[in-house]
């Protein structure tokens, strides 16, 4: 393989657990790094803020690689959205890829190969290509259609005429009606700033043209000045993909073309047509461009959530693929203590092995007070639209020190409903006191089941 596809890469990037962390913008670090006790929806538990404010330094300077931190700490205590509050500061260029750790499990795919797919998600590549391509200001797009030389229904399109404008001129394109699927699907309207990229065809949207900027818009635009220059030029172009984007890219389906081979493509998962050794060859490569200067490797954050649901041989595996030279940064959180490693009858520190955990730093997350408690609610409370009474609040505070603070944020939807029964707009203290009553907390439930537990069935 001389050359790569990165032309028709698209970022795969995966959908992430994010509703019950909605309010978390960041890290809320000042320029010297420390943490302000309420910032960026985070509260409290400066620590370890402060301390992941140092490894987003490390990473963005790139000197973290191949390291991994721990999260560890009791549930609730904001681990996971502490995670989170790290891709946010990392920022939409440096790969970000969070994990569960029970996601390894699946009776398709190999345990290694989930984990090195995710790995491969966390490591990107900045590639900058001088490129031709067709730049500027949509003034017209015009699709020609005709009727369809088959018959049947519907009209075809043979081709589409674009007009672009620069700051120096304009242009007019008759294009490919392949243009036009890519057009559409960019969702390009007159008005935008675009280019195509004159060999692959490739539609990219740069935002609004700013001469529209006075336009009313509910949704956040993005303007951008009218490009200078002529429209038909040679361009720098970044992209920026990951490891696992190109793997994508470049695996080719197996099989003929006949029916059966098809089917088979439709029930198989698209990943198992991705090799080592299409992965050997594209590291290969990307060592090659890295080289040539025509790439720049930007490790990311993998993120794997609640480790001690993975086995020995994840972690073996695990510890190897740190030491690679394309390894991103590992980031595990946990919220057991001393339990065994799956697959073993060792018991461990977080559940993980010990070679491996020597090699980690460790950032605790500690119980909220009461007082961050109601922070923390009265933050969720506002982004949910709800309205709570103050006294309400110190009682959910009260409720979250007892079971964890995840109940107390999770009662708060149920308390508006059963506010709204009792005919009040504002989530009173009674409110809250039945709808504690209607559900147990983890506690309570196991603490009741220890009591009945004749009455259960064995
Ligand atoms: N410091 C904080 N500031 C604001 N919101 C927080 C903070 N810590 C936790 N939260 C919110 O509280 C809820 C529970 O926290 P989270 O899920 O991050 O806990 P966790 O430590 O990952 O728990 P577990 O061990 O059970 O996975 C989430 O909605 C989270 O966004
Ligand atoms: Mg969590």
């Amino acid at each position: 393989m001389s050359r790569m596809k990165i032309e028709e890469v698209k970022s795969t990037t995966k959908k992430q657990r994010v509703a019950a962390h909605s309010h978390v913008k960041g890290l809320g670090l000042d320029e010297r790094g420390a943490a302000k006790q309420v910032a960026a929806g985070l509260v409290g538990q400066e620590l370890a803020r402060e301390a992941l404010g140092v490894v987003v330094d490390l990473v963005q300077s790139k000197k973290m690689a191949g390291r991994a931190v721990l999260l560890a700490g009791p549930p609730g205590t904001g681990k996971t959205a502490l995670a989170l509050a790290i891709a946010q500061e990392l920022g939409p260029k440096v790969p970000f890829c969070p994990m569960v750790g029970s996601e390894v499990y699946s009776t398709e795919v190999k345990k290694t190969e989930v984990l090195m797919e995710n790995f491969r998600r966390a490591i990107g590549l900045r590639i900058k290509e001088t490129k031709e391509v067709y730049e500027g200001e949509v003034l017209e797009m015009t699709p020609n259609e005709t009727e369809n030389p088959m018959g049947g229904y519907g009209k075809t399109i043979n081709h589409v005429v674009i007009g672009l404008k620069t700051s120096k001129g304009t242009k007019q394109l008759k294009l490919d009606p392949a243009i036009y699927e890519s057009l559409q699907k960019e969702k390009v309207q007159v008005g935008d700033v675009i280019y195509i990229e004159s060999t692959s065809g490739a539609v990219k949207r740069h935002g609004r043209s700013d001469t529209y900027a006075t336009e009313f818009d509910l949704e956040a635009e993005e303007y951008v000045p009218l490009p200078k220059g002529d429209v038909h030029k040679k361009k720098e172009v970044i992209q920026d993909v990951t490891l696992h984007d190109l793997d994508v890219a470049n695996a080719r389906p197996q099989g003929g073309q006949d029916i059966m081979s098809m089917m088979g493509q439709l029930l198989k998962p698209k990943k198992t047509e991705i090799t080592d050794k299409l992965r050997k060859e594209i590291n290969k490569v990307v060592n090659r461009y890295i080289d040539q200067g025509v790439a720049e490797l930007v490790p990311g954050v993998l993120f794997i959530d609640e480790v001690h649901m993975l086995d020995i041989e994840c972690f073996t595996y695990l510890h190897r693929a740190l030491e690679s030279s394309l390894s991103p940064i590992v980031i595990f959180a946990t919220n057991r203590g001393k339990c065994t490693v799956r697959g073993t009858e060792i018991k461990s520190p977080h559940g993980m092995p010990l070679d491996l955990l020597d090699r980690i730093m460790i950032i605790r997350t500690l119980p909220y007070s009461q007082e961050e408690i109601v922070q923390i609610l009265k933050i969720r409370a506002v982004i949910e639209g709800i309205q709570v009474q103050d006294e309400s609040f110190k009682v959910l505070g009260e409720i979250g020190t007892k079971t964890t603070l995840r109940y107390a944020v999770q009662l708060l939807t149920p308390a508006s409903i059963l506010a709204r029964i009792n005919g009040r707009e504002v989530i009173a203290r009674e409110d809250v006191e039945e709808i504690n009553e209607l559900f147990y907390d983890a506690k309570s439930s196991a603490k009741l089941l220890a009591e009945q537990e004749d009455k259960y069935m064995k």
